[in-house]
């Protein structure tokens, strides 16, 4: 028989707890994530310091939370972490409970690969495996990118989970919808999104921002089911990878105010925070870039705050709290956006100017932000159609589904492709976003 690691990720894990109780059966799934330097200031980003990374799962039952792990494929995994087990009580009529494993695992070596399992003496997972985040700044990033993805209809997971197993990632970017919806059927749809995702989720870190399928309950199953950095839940947080800063955010309290209306002021107030610390170390890390569920401009047919003149999301609320001139004002230089299941891209834009570089090399020291709206991984809505004439800033529109994959190769030159699931893979969109690595703060 096969080794126990080289047992393809594709199955779904299940465990059979004997020890104790022969009638409990354990299915255990996980979603591996986050991050190896978090950034309390900038000056803490030292090549020195020691990664670490928080792997989650779900149990039906109690249980302890332990990952045991190593750097041997095969073999006995002789490190061992523990965790922390909170319950969860789903809003629906059931109540139903689950049970949410937290273990960090720390120290780990940059670059280097590890093998984990998952659970305690009544079940493991089968093994997993994930590589540390390299150590610094002067490395390349790979990532996919994509929203809306569902549990049913999900087009684009057979090729993520394929991309996965060739090792073509080093994180992924899930930027909002998910299992339409989690809570759904008394959260079991979210379960069974959860083994759909395992196959990558379990092996990259999968790194998520809220989007409006998740508002149930105050986007609590949500908040349970993910593990990001930072306190908050999820919600809004930031962390680096090699030459980029990366913040997420939740477009979300723009919309729901039911759930807090003074989130909107408080989020707002950690972005200006967030962008200001990031441009400090901004010779470091050159790259800013942004991800939220709801795109503040876009050119679909339907009656969404995107297609509005002044959306929510561009303009904030009673002329307060718009992100649009924060994130100018900041020199972010790339917003990723989903909500629409189409793909589009803009030119750099500000003000529903058009500020490319220059007419040959639009995207070659563009003088505003570049939008990229990434929402057609595959749900059971389908697509979204386009109004007819293409608005005067947008560049490339695909309504196929798809995914997107970006390359951070330096601080200077960062490549972003659209993959086509429709067309079995074909590359339908392909640019170089290229900026100087100097005066990237503000522009001009
Ligand atoms: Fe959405």
């Amino acid at each position: 028989p096969a080794p126990e690691s080289l047992i393809s990720p594709l199955r779904l894990s299940s465990v059979r707890g004997i020890m104790g109780h022969l009638f409990f059966c354990l299915l255990l799934w996980f979603c591996l994530t986050v991050t190896v330097l978090v950034l309390p200031s900038p000056s803490s980003l030292s090549p020195g310091e020691p990664g670490s990374m928080t792997v989650t799962w779900t149990t039906w039952v109690p249980a302890r939370s332990e990952v045991q792990f190593g750097m041997q494929l095969s073999g006995p995994l002789p490190l061992r972490a523990q965790g922390i087990l909170t319950t969860f009580v789903d809003g629906g009529t059931l109540r139903r409970r689950l049970y949410i494993h937290r273990v960090t695992l720390r120290k780990l070596l940059p670059g280097v690969q590890y093998v984990y399992r998952c659970g305690s003496a009544q079940g493991w997972s089968r093994r997993f495996r994930f590589r540390a985040f390299k150590n610094g700044v002067h490395w390349s990033p790979r990532l996919a990118v994509f929203g809306d993805m569902g549990a049913d209809n999900a087009k684009a997971l057979p090729r993520l989970r394929r991309d996965t197993q060739q090792g073509m990632y080093d994180a992924i970017l899930h930027v909002g919808d998910f299992a339409y919806n989690m809570d759904q059927d008394n959260a079991r749809v979210g379960d069974r999104f959860m083994q759909l995702i395992e196959p990558v989720a379990a092996n990259l870190p999968y790194m998520t921002c809220p989007g409006n399928h998740e508002q149930r309950y105050n986007f609590s199953n949500y908040k349970a089911r993910f593990s990001m950095p930072g306190d908050n839940e999820g919600l809004w947080y930031s962390w680096d990878l090699g030459p980029a800063h990366i913040i997420s955010f939740s477009t979300e309290v723009y919309f729901f105010l039911r759930y807090g209306r003074h989130l909107v002021h408080k989020q707002f107030h950690w972005l200006e925070s967030d962008l200001q610390k990031a441009n400090k170390n901004r010779a470091a890390r050159p790259w800013i870039i942004t991800m939220g569920h709801r795109p503040m401009y876009c050119s679909n047919a339907d009656l969404d705050d995107c297609t509005k003149y002044e959306s929510k999301v561009r303009r904030g609320l009673g002329g307060k709290y718009g992100l649009e001139d924060l994130f100018y004002k900041h020199g972010v230089d790339l917003e990723l956006w989903a909500h629409e299941h189409s793909y589009e891209r803009l030119w750099p834009i500000y003000n529903y100017q058009v500020l490319n570089g220059s007419f040959q090399q639009p995207y070659t020291h563009p003088r505003g932000p570049v939008h990229i709206i990434t929402g057609s991984a595959g749900c059971e809505e389908r697509l979204t159609p386009f109004v007819i004439r293409p608005r005067p800033w947008s560049a490339v529109r695909v309504k196929e589904y798809g995914y997107t994959r970006m390359h951070i190769l330096n601080g200077t030159h960062l490549h972003i492709q659209q993959v086509s699931d429709d067309q079995d893979g074909k590359i339908v969109d392909d640019f170089w976003l290229v900026r100087p690595l100097h005066s990237r703060m503000m522009y001009l």
